[in-house]
């Protein structure tokens, strides 16, 4: 009897970064609790992985990130006040975020890079796929990505990324992919990665986005990554060695670690680290909330046409 491949329930989300884009915002508070209008950013990432089935979340945290743990703990004092006082609604957006996943915390304490991070989780893990989702990058929660890459792992096995097209210009800030197409056009067969390329080393201008679900074969190429790109032990090149021996491999019976495939995302994906792109997922999802949106809108209407 053949066993069926294991079903990926584990999320893993890095955490550990000092948010300098945000400071002094981010003095004292981490950058993964900044409000996208009212829930905090990485509240929406830990809901984007409830949603494609995953409710196992392990963050990888670090100093200073206290904050993080509370928010998706139980607040009895305050959870009693409410009750107390009859404010149902708000006591159900209190304990909406303890309730949403199973949460597990390790710490980075030394950090050095995405690629550590993600080998930070590797006990937690064990040898399942898994996936990792960046706290930086929110997808829209009508576009869903991680349900797709979860079905296309399934399909192939292996490790799969999330890739965007992006402007030339833009390739340097990104993992980029050099691909080859498959049978369905939102997929493909990735055949060599390179962390923020030049302009002219480039292969594409598919850009990882922060969206992967991974082979558990990666933990033991990251523990032998040595840092690249900023000195940092970097996923993208762990992602890079998967890709190039199974592309020698590929003739081969034995396929250390499978493939790796792009679904390629159109959807809408906000860059929350980035001060403004920051500002237009805030607007852009306050627009069109039923409780907020009319009024905000209307509001947005005539600050713009008067004051700019
Ligand atoms: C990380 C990855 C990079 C990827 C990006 C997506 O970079 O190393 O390959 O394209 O996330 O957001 P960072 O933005 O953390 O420097």
């Amino acid at each position: 009897m053949t066993q069926s491949p294991p079903k990926i329930t584990k999320a893993v989300i890095p955490a550990a970064g000092l948010g300098t884009r945000f400071l002094p915002a981010t003095k004292a508070t981490p950058k993964e609790m900044l409000p996208v209008v009212d829930k905090p950013a990485i509240q929406y990432v830990v809901e984007e992985a409830v949603a494609a089935g995953l409710d196992d979340v392990l963050m990888v945290t670090g100093r200073n990130k206290r904050p993080l743990e509370d928010h998706f703990d139980r607040n009895y004092e305050l959870e009693s006040a409410l009750a107390k006082k009859g404010d149902e609604s708000r006591l159900a957006k209190v304990q909406e975020s303890s309730d949403l996943a199973t949460m597990h915390y390790v710490r980075q304490g030394d950090p050095r890079g995405l690629g550590h991070a993600v080998l930070c989780a590797a006990p937690h893990v064990g040898r399942e796929p898994f996936a990792v989702l960046l706290g930086d990058d929110l997808i829209d929660p009508r576009d869903p990505l991680l349900q797709r890459m979860v079905e296309v792992q399934e399909e192939h096995g292996g490790s799969v990324i999330a890739l965007m097209e992006v402007a030339p210009e833009q390739v340097h800030l990104y993992g980029c992919a050099a691909v080859k197409p498959t049978g369905d056009s939102d997929v493909v067969e990735v055949t060599g990665l390179v962390e923020k390329p030049e302009p002219a080393d480039a292969p594409s201008n598919y850009a990882i986005i922060g969206r992967y679900v991974l082979d558990p074969h990666i933990f033991d190429i990251l523990r032998k990554t040595e840092p690249g790109r900023g000195g940092e032990i970097q996923l993208t090149d762990a992602l890079q060695q998967l890709a190039a021996t199974h592309q020698s491999a590929a003739a081969a019976t034995e396929k250390i670690g499978g493939p790796v495939h792009g679904v390629v995302f159109e959807g809408r994906r906000y860059d929350t680290g980035d001060r403004g792109d920051y500002l237009r997922a805030i607007v852009r999802l306050a627009c069109e909330r039923e409780d907020l949106g009319p009024d905000f809108k209307a509001w947005l209407r005539s600050y713009v046409t008067e004051e700019m």
